[in-house]
């Protein structure tokens, strides 16, 4: 395996731990319906956003189809809206159980970290920003850009944080609201490694020398640290800014 690509997934998997160091403490302790609900409904808001770029996006390269638009990509990208339209009907699903009614994508908030997680990305790679947040207008031209594979490979290997929710979650067994939530949260981990497993593919490919290789490291460590900063205001900081501001520290590679 490329090395670089090796070292740059055990900097994420030093961030998927500490992803899941949050959510942990958030279900250490015992929680009101209301506490889930608001994680939820975050979680719900970050699913469902994904379905309006990734549409735009579908419609917007089948002119190009086979003409720039590789057709095992198209493919691939029909796969992933079908996919995060299901995440988001899972966890909306759950959602109307819990609290005894229905709920439209109006109720769903965006919090403010998850807001600045979006602009991070978008530094890297706006176009990619927007298909994972909704957040920027995907365009062909946007999407059809050659310069940026570096960018967009290490931004999918930050998609879904390498699963640290979803799998913590899985694996959930107290409550009734915990054993809905770990079913729910089983059938999304699945998908996301896959997602976050194609980001490393493509590192593979592109990452040659060191100077690649540093930009990418970047890029992982910026919006993964990031991501941990969003985990923790979704749960409702269940670690302080201390434990994060440390962890954050103790990743951080020395400079070569
Ligand atoms: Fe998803
Ligand atoms: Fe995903």
């Amino acid at each position: 395996m490329n090395p670089y690509v090796r070292s740059l997934e055990k900097l994420a998997g030093k961030y998927r731990s500490a992803e899941a160091e949050v959510v942990r403490a958030f279900f250490r302790k015992p929680r009101a319906k209301s506490d889930h609900v608001n994680w939820l409904k975050a979680q719900a808001y970050k699913e469902y956003s994904a379905i309006k770029p990734l549409l735009g996006a579908l419609t917007r390269l089948l002119p190009h189809l086979d003409k720039g638009v590789d057709r095992h990509q198209y493919e691939e990208l029909g796969k992933k809206l079908a996919e995060e339209m299901k995440h988001a009907r899972l966890i909306m699903d759950l959602l109307e159980e819990i609290i005894g009614r229905k709920i439209t994508p109006k109720d769903l908030p965006w919090l403010l970290e998850d807001k600045r997680l979006a602009r991070i990305r978008a530094r890297y790679s706006r176009t990619y920003a927007g298909l994972l947040h909704g957040s920027e207008a995907i365009t062909s031209r946007g999407i059809l850009r050659k310069d940026e594979d570096i960018e967009r490979a290490a931004l999918t290997l930050t998609e879904g944080g390498g699963g640290a929710l979803y799998q913590v979650c899985s694996r959930l067994k107290g409550t009734v609201i915990e054993r809905k939530i770990a079913s729910v949260f089983q059938e999304i981990y699945l998908d996301e490694v896959r997602h976050r497993n194609a980001g490393a593919r493509e590192l593979a490919k592109y990452l040659r020398t060191r100077k690649e290789f540093k930009r990418a490291e970047e890029i992982v460590q910026r919006v993964l640290g990031q991501r941990l900063r969003m985990r923790n205001e979704q749960f409702g900081f269940p670690l302080s800014d201390r434990r994060i501001q440390d962890m954050q520290r103790s990743f951080a590679t020395r400079r070569a």
